[in-house]
């Protein structure tokens, strides 16, 4: 039986969809029933449990071998805390293998907001007794998109402090049916699989590709920490503003950069191209019209 957390999450949701449609006996782990309700097929089997109340996982992990840990989101030590209490629980309810998305920059001297984080979790998967499979994911297409390229409509401009950086973008869907694929052939040999596209793009490259799909230009200006600092902090709580610039920092760095054909391998077909990713995501959009 295999628990997917996060599962009323985008892909949380997709890893249970793939994961039943490949006909293995799937649990959905969620803080919200109602929600579930209506996000996974109504014949979804679900357990409830937050991430703080390591009681109530323990209880949900009862009968499960297999586990897939979406990492969780929001301000870092939450995050951190998150991460630490599903793994306490799943080693004491004998969970046999867990599969972890975890991301691509974890190193000590990274600017990521979230390094230390997934460093963190990283640490304590290969402590907790458990059997575990990493996958390092690259920059999500979809976050690219919602949190970058849509609000630089307005200006067309895409404003980021990200140097020349590039960015090898994988889509959520596709991490989605990796994680699913792994997980429903376990490997207990500790394997850590990088998840990211085949081909890295700075962000002059996807601000025109978005563009000439709303056929709406959009240019990209790289900027200081500071410049984006003011811009994000009008729209976006706070751990965001931080967390974003020291993501783009982290991008500037070449941190990011990193192309895998493990997706491919995983899967037995290419991933989506960023371009193929904003065809799909944006079907009203002159291009895809
Ligand atoms: N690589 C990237 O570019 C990138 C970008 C953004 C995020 N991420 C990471 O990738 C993960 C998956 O992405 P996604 O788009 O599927 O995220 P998402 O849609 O926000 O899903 C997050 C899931 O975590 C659950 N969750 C959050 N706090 C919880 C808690 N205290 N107890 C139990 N469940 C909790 C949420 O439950 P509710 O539905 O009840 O809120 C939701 O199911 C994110 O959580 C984040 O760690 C990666």
């Amino acid at each position: 039986m295999i628990l997917v957390t996060g599962a009323t999450g985008h892909v949380g949701r997709t890893v249970v969809r793939h994961l039943a449609a490949l006909g293995c006996e799937v649990v959905a782990l969620v803080r919200n029933a109602e929600a579930a309700s209506r996000l996974l097929p109504p014949s979804s089997a679900l357990r409830v449990a937050d991430y703080d109340d390591i009681l109530a996982m323990k209880a949900a992990f009862a009968g499960i071998d297999e586990m897939v840990l979406v990492s969780s989101d929001g301000e870092a030590r939450a995050v951190m805390r998150h991460h630490a209490n599903v793994l306490e629980a799943a080693a004491a309810a004998n969970i046999r293998h867990i599969v972890f998305t975890s991301i691509i920059d974890t190193d000590w001297q990274s600017p990521f907001y979230f390094a230390p984080v997934y460093r963190d979790a990283e640490r304590r998967l290969a402590a907790c007794g458990v059997p575990s499979t990493i996958l390092r994911c690259g920059l999500y297409c979809d976050f690219i998109l919602e949190h970058w390229l849509v609000p630089s409509q307005v200006s067309g401009e895409l404003v980021l402090p990200a140097g020349h950086g590039r960015v090898a973008p994988i889509s959520r869907d596709d991490v989605a049916a990796a994680v699913a694929a792994v997980a429903a052939k376990p490997d207990r040999t500790g394997t850590i699989h990088t998840l990211a596209g085949q081909r890295a793009l700075d962000f002059g490259e996807i601000a025109a590709c978005y563009g000439e799909m709303t056929a709406r230009p959009v240019r990209y200006r790289p900027c200081s920490v500071d410049e984006y600092l003011a811009l994000a902090s009008a729209r976006l709580d706070d751990p965001w503003p931080r967390a974003f610039s020291s993501l783009c920092a982290s991008i500037a760095e070449g941190r990011y950069s990193r192309t895998s054909n493990d997706f491919s391998a995983i899967t037995g077909r290419q991933p989506e191209s960023f371009a193929e990713f904003l065809r799909r995501a944006s079907p009203g959009s002159p291009r895809t019209r």
